[in-house]
């Protein structure tokens, strides 16, 4: 089969403050999206790498993209929401229907080509498809509207949902249309009846947010480097 990533890089990054989307912040010297794509080029046997842009974004044409030239593709047709911005670019991958997408966050600057395989490896003949996952490592709380601790969920069984996502393109375009309202794509998958498959990473494959882990993902890519 053939297997192709899809990059939503359509948000504002209200969260991380500031003028400029947090996937064009400076990480080493390179905006955030870079080392997200720079990872996903290393895979081989991703095809292509779709990135999706909001149609007003200013920033993407202001960077030399030449390195990743011949797998690179970019769509000017964010949405409201991530989910949309997948939704709005999916009839235009042009792939058979039979064909794994695997969504990834521009934001998660931290991952290794080889979780991706990993990942591949694990689904590529699943019914359902699934995602990387990391086991949640502290105690969890359930807060009512004044701040005080109603429930300690236990942690048992709890993963932190990560991305790559990885469905087959008929399943994601059917669930999305679906299930809209949802903050990942096996979110919308579930709410077909679906089990997508949880895939062991590890917690450096985070998803850039707050302004203080932009020095934790420079940390985590330095090392890698030395
Ligand atoms: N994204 C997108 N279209 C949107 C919203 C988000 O393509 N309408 C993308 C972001 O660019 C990011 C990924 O989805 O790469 C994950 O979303 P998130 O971390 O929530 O990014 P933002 O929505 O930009 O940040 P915030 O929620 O803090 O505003
Ligand atoms: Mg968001």
């Amino acid at each position: 089969s053939a297997f192709v990533a899809l990059v939503p890089a359509a948000g504002s990054g209200s969260r991380m403050g500031g003028t400029t989307p947090k996937q064009y912040l400076d990480l080493l010297g390179k905006p955030v999206i870079w080392h997200t794509l720079r990872a996903l080029a290393a895979v081989s046997r991703l095809q292509a790498i779709h990135v999706v842009l909001s149609a007003e974004d200013e920033w993407w044409a202001s960077y030399d993209w030449s390195l990743f030239d011949g797998r690179l593709v970019v769509h000017r047709c964010g949405g409201a929401t991530r989910a949309e911005s997948v939704a709005n670019a999916l009839p235009h991958l042009g792939a058979a229907g039979t064909d794994w997408i695997l969504v990834h966050d521009a934001a998660r600057a931290c991952l290794r080509g080889e979780q991706v395989d990993t990942l591949i490896d694990a689904l590529r003949d699943d019914e359902v498809g699934g995602l990387l996952a990391a086991p949640v490592a502290d105690t969890m709380k359930r807060a009512q509207a004044d701040g005080r601790v109603c429930e300690t969920v236990p942690r048992d069984g709890l993963w932190q949902a990560q991305t790559p996502q990885m469905f087959r393109l008929e399943l994601l375009q059917r669930a999305l249309a679906a299930h809209s309202a949802v903050t990942d794509e096996a979110g919308a998958v579930e709410a077909l009846g679906l089990l997508p498959r949880l895939v062991a990473a590890d917690a450096t494959n985070f998803k850039i947010t707050y302004p203080q882990d932009l020095a934790l993902a420079a940390q985590i890519l330095r090392a890698r480097e030395a």
